[in-house]
């Protein structure tokens, strides 16, 4: 969002109270950000706090009664490269469906030239009330982007649908607006997270994989425009991104089974997660006691499914797999590369500090099966995921 301008509309809602934290993403993220407030907002939020945040002078009215200084709403407009209005209120909405024009919010929406997106709040009746669907119709007909209102608590203590969408959801939506969309038309099978192989009922063998790779790529190639399939084992994290399929599984052979029915469908897949290569040959039915002072669980080799989805390769297919050493990286990611028929693998060692599967950040070379080889930096795993995802586009070419 570098540099982009943001024009930001908060109307009179309880959830304007957000917005501190909205612009504080969106200028974290590199964007411009300038505001106008109605005056009905301005009981929600602070103009001072939104003033100081987006580092901007606010809009409230079309002239200053002090100065008489009178606030261009064309050219705000014009600044800017997109327009949210978020909270957009019932009757903010119902003025925008219907063109008309009585305060700057209004004036500023009518000069847009550009995209404009919205975020209703609302209380569940007033969001469920036909004329506001119909409204919301009429501003989609007219090329405005929703951020569909989600269910939870209300201001009134009633639960159900009409909250705004959280800060970061909209901030989401903003950035996959400015993302150049290269992969529109791709399908992608992303695989993430760990696999769990039980023991018993209670019991299982897992890894440290937190799934953050897997899933800055998941949603990466989402915002990039790809229709992803994201295969997960068991994680904490959510995804966002609204052409993400998201298919939860625990185990290896669970993992396998999904991979079998979707792979042929698609255009590229990226294996990123850490499989546990044994499972107990049994699973015992009922909670194991403790009873002696060592116990021995037989293992038994899982199905390597990078290795299937190598041998079940169209050659209109790209594979991308990861190899996680601790030593002799680049011997073992070249062996990976060819016993698994990959086009290229991402490689990384625990050896690297900052690298690896459990924190935040990683730090990898790829190599491809034409002998190219980039290393990069130490960086976030969102920026790994466009260094690898920038890499395969490269390959494509
Ligand atoms: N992988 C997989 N299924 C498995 C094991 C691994 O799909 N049963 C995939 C991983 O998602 C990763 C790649 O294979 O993309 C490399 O995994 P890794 O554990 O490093 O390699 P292994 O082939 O398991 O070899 P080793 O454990 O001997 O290093």
């Amino acid at each position: 969002m570098r540099g982009k301008r943001v024009l930001l509309g908060v109307t009179g809602g309880i959830a304007a109270y957000k917005i501190a934290y909205l612009i504080r993403i969106l200028k974290k993220q590199g964007a411009e950000v300038k505001c106008i407030l109605t005056p009905a907002s301005s009981d929600f939020i602070s103009p001072l706090v939104v003033s100081t945040l987006s580092g901007n002078p606010v809009a409230i009215e079309f002239w200053d009664k002090k100065t008489g200084v009178w606030t261009n709403h064309v050219e705000l407009a014009l600044w800017a490269d997109l327009f949210v209005i978020a909270p957009l209120t019932a009757n903010t909405l119902s003025a925008m469906s219907l063109g008309s024009c009585d305060n700057l919010l209004l004036a500023t929406y009518l000069s847009m030239k550009g995209k404009t997106i919205v975020a209703p709040a609302m209380d569940l009746d007033m969001y469920a009330h036909p004329s506001t669907k119909r409204n919301l119709l009429q501003l989609e007909k007219d090329g405005v982007s929703i951020i569909p209102a989600e269910s939870g608590e209300l201001a009134s203590g009633l639960e159900g649908e009409g909250r705004m969408a959280e800060p970061e959801t909209i901030a989401a939506h903003i950035a996959d607006f400015f993302t150049i969309k290269d992969l529109a038309g791709k399908k992608i099978l992303v695989t993430a997270g760990p696999t769990y192989e039980a023991i018993d009922p209670v019991r299982f063998i897992g890894n440290h994989s937190s799934g953050k790779m897997g899933y800055a790529i998941a949603e990466l190639a989402a915002s990039r425009g790809a229709e992803v399939i994201l295969v997960t084992g068991p994680t904490s994290l959510k995804v966002s991104g609204n052409r993400i399929q998201r298919l939860d599984v625990v185990s290896a052979r669970e993992m396998l089974e999904k991979v079998q029915q979707i792979w042929a469908t698609c255009d590229l897949g990226i294996f990123a997660a850490a499989v546990a290569d044994y499972r107990p040959e049994t699973i015992a039915d009922e909670k194991i006691k403790k009873k002696e002072e060592t116990l021995n669980i037989e293992l038994t080799k899982n199905p390597d499914i990078l290795k299937w989805a190598g041998e079940h390769k169209l050659t209109t297919q790209v594979l991308v797999g990861f190899a996680l050493e601790t030593s002799d990286l680049l011997k073992n990611g070249e062996s990976k590369l060819n016993s698994k028929n990959l086009n290229l693998i991402v490689m990384n060692t625990l050896k690297d500090e900052g690298a690896g599967f459990a924190g935040d950040t990683n730090k990898v070379s790829i190599l491809d099966d034409r002998n190219n080889l980039t290393s990069f930096e130490l960086k976030s795993k969102s920026e790994v995921a466009g260094d690898i995802i920038d890499t395969v586009m490269k390959y494509l070419c």
